[in-house]
Parts: structure tokens; C-alpha cells; sequence
């Protein structure tokens, strides 16, 4: 069978610049190269559900998602781009055939979960609880076998293993593949404004693909010491460095360096250079942003074939899968 790469971003905001360097642009890069697999990218819109209760915002979110996949030149042609709530019947019902065979001693043990309860236990629904369970029916339903993601999504790739094992235990047959996950060495290098691994939750994140004022705000808040502008400065420390590397050329980057070394250079100075750099490297992705989020009704055409191609696969996994469990197929009433 052709191999299958998947990936999902969910929806809880624009793609930030973790997303764009760790997730977006790495799986694109897979599929230019393997162009011989089946491929799928999706929107996990349900899972922000566990988080947001701004319905409309997750949905905005989704356009905003479909847009920057987009603009990075995620070729539709090839890769079937959908929204998991599309497909939510099929997904969901993989999800508690995984539900009852998993053990829930093991589910205890997510970092995710483990994290988050750790706060405050009356705070948290089961939809946190039962994420990674969702995630391995995303990844499972198509029989995906390698996983773009970030490092932090390591251990759901593991519980989706664990659960593609339980599931042809259960049913006795070898059905479901072992995903492998697939990361790029950058992803787990990217931090955010105040050091800390850039996520949207921590608020941290810079987003390209807001207005220049914004972007150069969030540029102006990444976190200094407080040497002088006289003062030599440490190249290795410096988040403006660290963030600098990953988008400038080595040379550039050198430059950067030996101009902290030598001293009479400002972290303001510094900022705008990062600031500048971003702007240029990423003028078109940009342009495209904004032309596909005015244009929502070519993205829902874009979604909608999407859907339709991944609906079709997604049933006839689906009814395989309950050919095993003795149940009858989905009835198609249309
Ligand atoms: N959990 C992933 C994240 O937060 C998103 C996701 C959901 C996903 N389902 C997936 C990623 C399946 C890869 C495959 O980034």
C-alpha cells in the first residue's frame, strides 16, 4: 500500500512562527520529496473544543489554519486539506472502539493530562482527559504511518502505537500500522518571546501574519538582559540570536554575533534587524495570507473538496473496522 503521511494542526489560533517552522514547513517538504504517498492535513477543530468555548473563533481559526498551509504552498492537488469536523462521525466512532481496549492506568500517564490537572482538577473535562485517544483515531482511520509533528507530540505518537497494538490484539487481526513520528531538528529549538518553548497557550508566540505594527510590538517584547548598550553582550544567550538563526543566513547570523561581541550594539538595534528579517523572508506567504482570508469562500471550496475526499476514504476504513468488530456497515441513506 502507498505509504500515508498525516498531520493536524488544531484550531485554537493563527499558525504561529513554532507552527510555521516546526510543523508546516517541514511536512511540506516531506511531500515535495515523497511524492509517491497519500497525503492529508487537517484542521482539529474538535480538539480545541476541550479548550475554547468561542465556537466562532474556532471556526475563524480554521480559515486562519487552512490559509497558512496555503500560503506556504501546501499543493491541493496532492494533499487532501480538510476539517476534522468533517469527518467527525467516522473519527469519533474509531475513537471509542480505541476507548475500549485502551487502559485507562495508561491514559492517566499523558504528560498533556498530568500537566493540566496537576492545576486544578475541577477546572479539566474528560475531552483533555480522552485527547490523545482522538488524536490516535485522526491518525489510525486513515492507517497513517508517518506523522509530521512537534516534539511535544512524541508521546502521543506513542500512545497511537500502543493503540493501533491494543486494537489488532483485539480483534485478532493486523489491520492497523504503528505510526512513526517526524520531526525536523528545528522544532525543538524554537522559543518563544520570553525564552520558553513557543506556544499559543503560553502566549509567547510571534505570529507572522499580522499587521507590520504587531509583529514589530511582538519583536520589541522578546525578553533582554539588562547589559548596557556599551556593553559586550552574549551571543549565546540571546533569545533575538536564537530566533535569528533560524530564518537568517549564517552569514547574516555571524554578523549579529560578532556586532554583540564587539559591544556599542543595542538589543533595539537587534530587534529590528529580526523584525526586518522576517518581513522579507516571509513577503509572499504573507501577501498569500491575506489574499486567501479575504477570499473565505474559495477556502470553503478548497475544505469542502477536501472533506469529500477523506470522507470516502475514512468510510471505507470505517467499514473494514467493523467488519472486524461483527458490526454491520454505515448505512448510506441519500
Ligand atoms: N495534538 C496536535 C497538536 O496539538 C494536533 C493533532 C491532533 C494532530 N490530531 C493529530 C497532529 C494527528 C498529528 C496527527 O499539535
Amino acid at each position: 500500500m502507498t505509504k500515508r503521511i498525516l498531520t493536524g494542526i488544531q484550531s485554537t489560533g493563527t499558525p504561529h512562527l513554532g507552527n510555521i517552522l516546526g510543523v508546516i514547513l517541514p511536512s511540506i517538504r516531506l511531500f515535495k520529496k515523497y511524492v509517491n504517498t497519500k497525503q492529508f492535513v487537517f484542521i482539529a477543530d474538535l480538539h480545541s473544543l476541550i479548550q475554547q468555548n468561542d465556537f466562532e473563533q474556532i471556526q475563524n481559526n480554521a480559515y486562519h489554519i487552512a490559509a497558512a498551509w496555503l500560503s506556504f504552498g501546501l499543493n491541493i492537488e496532492k494533499t487532501i486539506l480538510y476539517r476534522q469536523s468533517d469527518v467527525s462521525s467516522e473519527v469519533t466512532e474509531l475513537a471509542w472502539y480505541i476507548n475500549c481496549c485502551f487502559p485507562y492506568n495508561r491514559l492517566i500517564l499523558s504528560h498533556s493530562f498530568k500537566e493540566r490537572s496537576k492545576h486544578d482538577k475541577t477546572k479539566i473535562n474528560v475531552g483533555l482527559f480522552t485527547y490523545p485517544i482522538l488524536m490516535a483515531a485522526d491518525i489510525l482511520l486513515y492507517n497513517a504511518e508517518i506523522i509530521p509533528v512537534g516534539k511535544d507530540q512524541l508521546q502521543h505518537i506513542e500512545i497511537t502505537r500502543s493503540a493501533a497494538n491494543k486494537l489488532n490484539n483485539k480483534i485478532g487481526k493486523k489491520l492497523f500500522v504503528l505510526p512513526i513520528p517526524y520531526f525536523h531538528k528545528t522544532t525543538m529549538l524554537i522559543p518563544g518571546t520570553n525564552g520558553q518553548k513557543m506556544s499559543k497557550s503560553k502566549k509567547n508566540y510571534i505570529n507572522i501574519f499580522s499587521s507590520d505594527d504587531n509583529l514589530k510590538k511582538q519583536i520589541m517584547s522578546i525578553k533582554t538582559d539588562n547589559t548596557f548598550f556599551k556593553e559586550k553582550k552574549n551571543p549565546d544567550t540571546s533569545i533575538i540570536i536564537s530566533l535569528y538563526k533560524l530564518i537568517a543566513s549564517k552569514e547574516k547570523v555571524d554578523k549579529m554575533k560578532t556586532k554583540y561581541l564587539q559591544g556599542k550594539y543595542g538589543y533595539l538595534e537587534a530587534k529590528l534587524t529580526l523584525y526586518k528579517c522576517l518581513i522579507e523572508t516571509f513577503s509572499f506567504e504573507r501577501k498569500q495570507f491575506t489574499f486567501f482570508i479575504n477570499n473565505k469562500s474559495l477556502l470553503d471550496n478548497i475544505l469542502y473538496s477536501g472533506a469529500k475526499k477523506a470522507k470516502i476514504i475514512a468510510n471505507q476504513r470505517l467499514n473494514e473496522i467493523r467488519k472486524n468488530f461483527r458490526l454491520k456497515e454505515i448505512l448510506n441513506i441519500n
